[in-house]
């Protein structure tokens, strides 16, 4: 009897417990849900800062590149500045020099007219060493301030026949052979005639210095592909350039011909040819020879007639 009053207090009892349980598994599930979403928050947090910290270590680096590029690039512009600061005062001694040095040399000539017999050697020296400091000096200024352009139609093959004809008869060319395979029918370019003949004559002479007895020294000229340039080679069969001396020949005074050079002429060279908007290059090998390439555009930009100038003859300064 007892029991059976008793039962549907159980009975609810167990509802009642069934139902809490229930309700804290639910409660559970859903804080469940909510520790492993915040954990996923927590996760990508971390990757954002970590991507963060990425971004602001590279931003960091680039600006130390950038501030070493910059501190590199000052140092090589003061570094030009003092260049070109040297440059003009090397010019104004230049000039300074050369023209009493002139007074001078004209001097040593008239004594040279008067010197008796057993006093002409010295002063033939002496002329002869005035002569040398007197080309150096030009060159030196041509190099540091090229003269404007003066341009005209040229035939390649005429100007390099007339170089080879006047240096066939140097003694230093005695025994090589000379050849000049510039195409006759090559168009004619626009170049100043002074300065391309000063580049090849440089060359030649280079080539003829390099060059053993027995040797051959070729002049190549064909019009490039392009149509608008022509390519030159100065090929010689002589003993080459060795790798360590080939990247310093363009160098201004860079000589490896003691006291017999001043190593001027590959520098103004370069500096002629730039200045026509041409490239030159030098391929050699030790014993191989040497070949010397000059491309040139066929014409150069219009410019102003210049006073003084041919009707012909352009000038670009
Ligand atoms: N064809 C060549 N064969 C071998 N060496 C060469 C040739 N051309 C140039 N060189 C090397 O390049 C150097 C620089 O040449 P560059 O013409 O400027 O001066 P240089 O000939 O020494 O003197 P300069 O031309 O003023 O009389 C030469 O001293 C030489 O070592
Ligand atoms: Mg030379």
């Amino acid at each position: 009897m007892f029991a059976l009053y008793i039962l549907p207090f159980l009975v609810v009892a167990l509802v009642l417990l069934l139902g809490f349980c229930r309700a804290q598994h639910h409660d559970s599930e859903s804080l469940r849900e909510e520790l492993e979403q915040l954990q996923e928050t927590i996760r990508q947090r971390e990757k954002e800062r970590d991507s963060a910290l990425q971004e602001l270590f590279l931003r960091f680096s680039e600006d130390g590149k950038l501030n070493k590029e910059k501190s590199q690039f000052q140092a090589k512009l003061a570094e030009y500045e003092k260049y070109a600061a040297l440059t003009q005062l090397a010019l104004g001694a230049a000039h300074e020099i050369n023209n009493p040095l002139l007074g001078i040399l004209s001097h040593l000539e008239l004594e040279l007219n008067n010197a008796p017999p057993e006093g002409r050697h010295e002063i033939e020296q002496c002329i002869e060493a005035a002569r040398r400091i007197s080309v150096t000096l030009r060159s030196l200024m041509n190099y540091a301030r090229p003269s404007p352009l003066i341009l005209s139609k040229l035939n390649l093959h005429r100007l390099v026949a007339e170089t080879l004809a006047f240096l066939q008869h140097q003694p230093m060319l005695h025994g090589r052979i000379l050849e000049n395979r510039v195409p006759t029918d090559l168009p004619n370019i626009r170049v100043d005639a002074n300065q391309l003949s000063q580049v090849l004559m440089n060359l030649l002479l280079n080539a003829a210095q390099a060059t053993p007895e027995g040797g051959r020294i070729t002049v190549f000229a064909e019009r490039l592909r392009s149509g608008d340039s022509v390519e030159i080679r100065i090929v010689d069969t002589g003993c080459g350039i060795p790798p360590d001396v080939l990247p310093h020949v363009f160098e201004p005074f860079f000589t490896t011909k003691r006291g017999k050079g001043t190593g001027l002429g590959l520098s103004i060279s370069q500096t002629y040819v730039r200045s026509h908007e041409g490239e030159i290059q030098v391929e050699s090998a030790p014993n191989c020879g040497t070949t010397v390439t000059i491309t040139l555009p066929l014409r150069q930009p219009e410019a102003a007639h210049v006073e003084g100038a041919k009707s012909s003859e352009v000038i670009i300064q």
